[in-house]
């Protein structure tokens, strides 16, 4: 019994040590697709971390977020419009970062929306090309023409 217990123990301890890695040896891999959904998924941890005033959330998924726009699978267009809205994006989630140390909910706030306009003012660009939400786009210009 008391054997049992103890694998189990160290089995438990094993994981946790290895699953992060698993997780940041993957990282490179992980298709253009899959960069872009995590970072969806990392900038609504963002905001709950804003909601419910958890800096160290907000504090990780920023990282994140920078970290993603550091990969090779997020550098799929070489213009210099797309570098720039890269940075941008980059400096934003640094905001977000200094705001979270600062523990200041309200400039974090404001990093939030700027981020915010960095997604869609990219998304727009690359609109401007193909793709990316074309669907919204269409259903903006429907409600625009009903308005
Ligand atoms: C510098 C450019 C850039 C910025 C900034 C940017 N994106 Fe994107 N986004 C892309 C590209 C490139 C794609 C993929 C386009 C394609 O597949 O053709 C994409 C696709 C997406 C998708 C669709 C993923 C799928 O399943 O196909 C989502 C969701 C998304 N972005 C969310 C966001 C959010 C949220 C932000 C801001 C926090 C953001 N993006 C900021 C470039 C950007």
């Amino acid at each position: 019994m008391k054997t049992r217990l103890y694998i189990l123990v160290v089995l438990t301890a094993a994981l946790l040590l290895v699953a992060p890695a698993i997780r940041i040896h993957s990282e490179p891999t992980v298709s253009t697709k899959d960069v872009m959904k995590f970072k969806l998924h990392h900038a609504q941890r963002v905001l709950e971390g804003i909601a419910t005033e958890n800096y160290d959330v907000i504090a990780e998924n920023a990282k994140q977020l920078k970290l993603l726009s550091q990969q090779a699978d997020w550098q799929i267009r070489q213009t210099p419009e797309y570098q720039r809205f890269t940075a941008d994006f980059a400096r934003n989630a640094e905001s977000l970062l200094k705001a979270a140390s600062n523990k200041n909910v309200d400039t974090a706030t404001i990093a939030y929306f700027q981020m915010t306009v960095s997604c869609t003012t990219c998304h727009r660009y690359l609109r401007g090309e193909k793709g990316v939400g074309q669907k919204q786009n269409e259903q903006q210009t429907a409600e625009v023409a009903s308005n």
